[in-house]
């Protein structure tokens, strides 16, 4: 480790968590924070004070606050594709143009619920929303977590090109009631438009006079869509600098907006715009997505963690680690640094999870007690917002608090196979309730932890071009002069397969 900021950390010896309690009375407040109905506690991971220091160092000597200068004032902080990211524009920050656009097309987006709600496009019951990674995942997760009870429309939304998910996605939709919103931020996707098609020949086949009338486009290329059929006024635009995992806030939430209502989703931006402020100006010990990265940085690079785990106790957010699997490893899943150089450390570990207590009868015993450390991340609510008596949330929440007290803790056994080594780290984000300003929050923190810990890497978290071989090689499978080129492994498969 050569790099400004780093030798100090990669020198620094790692303490047990247990004895680092015992050495720090005022531990838990003092990695602890409160930021509005979030509680965060970092103190059951291997930050300690000489490392926090040398973090913070390490931040001056990447040039953090000029990073993060520029990413909420419209700086090219997406140098290999020379452009700014401009999802806080869509929240309020950045520069006059980037807000400008995202003004414009909440503006756009807001008219057209209003339209919708008001009855131009007659009586509507269904919406399938139609999109892949970044263009349904965040979608997906808001409507999940804040429709259950709320959602004014049954919202579908449809990703993989797999034939039976589009029949999956249109069970019971009555397509006569059904808008399609196809949201895709080029209009190349091959998976959406497929699933486009296929959702046009649908309404076509039940009768739907007009199906294109019933589509409205979400993306950043719309002569694409005009190309593609779609009508220019029901084409609802979005900047190019929003990239595809950041996109929830632009017009790619339109089906949320839809589901929950306009006040919901303005909500849903206030929440994530208290975030950026928080970011943007916190000290960095006071600084919630840069502590997590921190604590993040403690796991790969000194626990040689090559996988992290978020585990939901709490059934609306079980679709956050799908979420958080895109945000993560699509950002920060990368070889090289930001100027193309090699990069010589670990960059963003595995992210995977699943839902609690569910997760504990299937994978926590590899958590306790196999070879690898995962850090682990509870996310969960403390209001009980079911309809049952509260021997379930109570449960639920002791549960999350228990099996992070275990996995630090351990146990001792005189039976090998009964004991538990202990010391592995873990977080806790506790929401005061689940809402849609609360859920704002959230997910901007995760997007600002991904930032920070890019830049403490430096590498770019803003591209992917990781994705594009393999669709490249999807097109040249499909071509026989270039199904040649293809190895031997590859090409018994086509065969065997038909096709
Ligand atoms: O293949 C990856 C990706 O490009 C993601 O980055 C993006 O969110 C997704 O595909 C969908 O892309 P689009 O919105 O252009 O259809």
């Amino acid at each position: 480790m050569t790099e400004p900021g780093w030798d100090p950390i990669a020198g620094h010896e790692l303490k047990r968590l247990d004895r680092l309690f015992a050495e720090d009375p005022e531990r838990v407040p003092r990695l602890s924070l409160t930021l509005g109905g979030l509680y965060f506690d970092w103190s059951k991971t291997h930050l300690d004070e000489a490392l926090l220091e040398r973090f913070v160092a390490l931040a001056e000597a990447r040039g953090f606050d000029a990073a993060r200068e520029a990413l909420f004032t419209g700086g090219v902080v997406n140098p290999s594709e020379g452009r700014p990211a401009t999802h806080v524009a869509e929240r309020g920050s950045g520069d006059a143009e980037a807000t400008a656009v995202a003004g414009a097309g909440h503006d756009r987006m807001r008219s057209l619920v209003d339209a919708i709600e008001a009855g131009a496009f007659g009586d509507v019951t269904g919406v399938l929303h139609i999109g892949i990674g970044g263009s349904a995942l965040g979608p997906d997760l808001v409507i999940d977590a804040l429709g259950r009870d709320a959602a004014r429309y049954d919202v579908r939304v449809l990703s993989n090109i797999d034939g039976q998910a589009f029949e999956d996605a249109v069970v019971g939709l009555d397509a006569e009631t059904t808008l399609i919103a196809a949201v895709s931020k080029t209009f190349t996707t091959t998976e959406t438009l497929t699933n486009l098609s296929a959702a046009l020949s649908w309404l076509g086949d039940a009768g739907v006079e007009d199906p294109f009338g019933r589509v409205i486009a979400i993306t950043a290329a719309p002569e694409t869509a005009i190309e593609f059929g779609v009508d220019q006024t029901r084409i609802l635009p979005f900047g190019e600098g929003v990239g595809g995992r950041y996109s929830l806030w632009s017009t790619v939430g339109f089906s949320a907006a839809l589901a929950l209502g306009w006040p919901a989703f303005e909500e849903l931006l206030e929440g994530a715009a208290e975030i950026d402020r928080h970011f943007r100006f916190a000290e960095p010990r006071a600084n919630a997505p840069l502590m997590a990265a921190f604590a993040d940085l403690v796991g790969t690079q000194l626990l040689r963690a090559q996988t992290r785990a978020i585990f939901a106790y709490d059934e609306r957010l079980r679709l956050l680690p799908s979420y958080l699997q895109q945000l993560e490893m699509e950002s920060n899943g990368k070889s090289v640094t930001a100027d193309g150089q090699p990069l010589d450390r670990m960059s963003a570990p595995v992210t995977w999870g699943g839902v609690g207590t569910d997760a504990q009868h299937a994978v926590f015993q590899l958590l306790h007690q196999g070879k690898v450390v995962v850090p682990v991340e509870f996310v969960a609510c403390i209001e009980q917002e079911d309809g049952l008596d509260d021997t379930h949330h109570r449960q639920l929440l002791l549960n999350a608090f228990a099996q992070g007290a275990a996995l630090m803790t351990g146990k001792v056994s005189d039976d090998p196979a009964r004991a538990y080594a202990g010391n592995r780290p873990s977080s806790t984000i506790l929401l005061d309730r689940l809402d849609p300003r609360t859920l704002g929050a959230l997910l901007a923190f995760y997007e600002h932890r991904t930032f920070a810990n890019a830049v403490l890497l430096g590498i770019n978290p803003f591209d992917q071009f990781g994705v594009e071989l393999g669709k490249q090689m999807a097109r040249a499978i499909d071509d026989p002069a270039e199904r040649a080129k293809f190895d031997s492994s590859t090409r018994a498969l086509i065969e065997r397969a038909g096709l």
